[in-house]
């Protein structure tokens, strides 16, 4: 009995001692909360060593979950990489930028084209109904809010009574230079998704 006792007084404190460890080695690994982290346990090796790189340094001043969703050429995050590793206060060294952008391009290929491709593959989307899932999908919202809900310093709402389709696809492929968005990279059938999207918003 008194056997049972101790037994159970031990296990309770490994238990506590391991949900301690959990607690700080998540926050050594940075402030940021679970879900901006992905499961990269099918990754090929090398790939998932470039994940710690990248997880570890770039939480540093924000979240992982910009990087996680929007999507760039590889030129663009090579040119977002360098900026940030630019910044007073980042110790990001080259090789360990190189190693960040083989994950970026990895993740771009498999985890985000994976994710985007089941929204169009769900044939039950009308355009603009899949356009607003793109919207999130790519981190549309890091940046610019619908009807309040995303980042109400750039609001989108009524974008569809000022801007044509055209001009939609322009903006935000190849913004005009001197803006500070960035370019998106977004294939051409998920920008068709994503206008017919934008072109709801109109002014009520
Ligand atoms: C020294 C601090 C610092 C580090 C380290 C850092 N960033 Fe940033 N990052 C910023 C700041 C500040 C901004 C917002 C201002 C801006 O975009 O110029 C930003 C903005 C961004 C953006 C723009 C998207 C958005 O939603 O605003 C992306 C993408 C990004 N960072 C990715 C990364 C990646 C990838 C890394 C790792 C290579 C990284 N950052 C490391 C400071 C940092
Ligand atoms: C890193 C931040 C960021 C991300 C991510 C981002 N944008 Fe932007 N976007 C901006 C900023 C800032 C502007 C204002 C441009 C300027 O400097 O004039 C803008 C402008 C626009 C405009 C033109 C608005 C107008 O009034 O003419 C559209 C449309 C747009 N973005 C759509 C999108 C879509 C769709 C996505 C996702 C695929 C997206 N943006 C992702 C920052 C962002």
């Amino acid at each position: 009995m008194r056997q049972i006792v101790l037994r159970r007084l031990a296990l309770a404190a490994s238990l506590t001692a391991l949900l301690a460890l959990g607690t700080s080695a998540v926050a050594q690994f940075g402030k940021h909360s679970a879900e901006e982290k992905i499961n990269v346990s099918s990754y090929p090796a090398n790939i998932q060593s470039n994940y710690k790189v990248f997880a570890n340094k770039c939480s540093e001043c924000h979240g992982l979950a910009s990087s996680l969703k929007q999507s760039r050429s590889p030129e663009g995050w090579t040119a977002e990489v360098r900026r940030m590793q630019a910044m007073a206060s980042s110790h990001i060294n080259d090789s360990e930028a190189g190693e960040i952008l083989k994950f970026l391009a990895y993740d771009e290929s498999h985890r985000k084209a994976a994710s985007r491709e089941a929204i169009s593959a769900n044939t039950g989307n009308a355009p603009e109904v899949a356009g607003r899932q793109m919207f999130e999908s790519y981190g549309c919202s890091s940046c610019h809010s619908v009807a309040g809900v995303g980042n109400t310093s750039s609001a989108l709402d009524g974008i569809g009574s000022k801007r044509t389709a055209e001009e939609l696809k322009r903006l935000i492929v190849s913004p005009p230079s001197g803006s500070t968005m960035p370019p998106m990279s977004v294939p051409d059938k998920d920008l068709e998704n994503l206008v017919a999207y934008l072109l709801t918003l109109k002014n009520r």
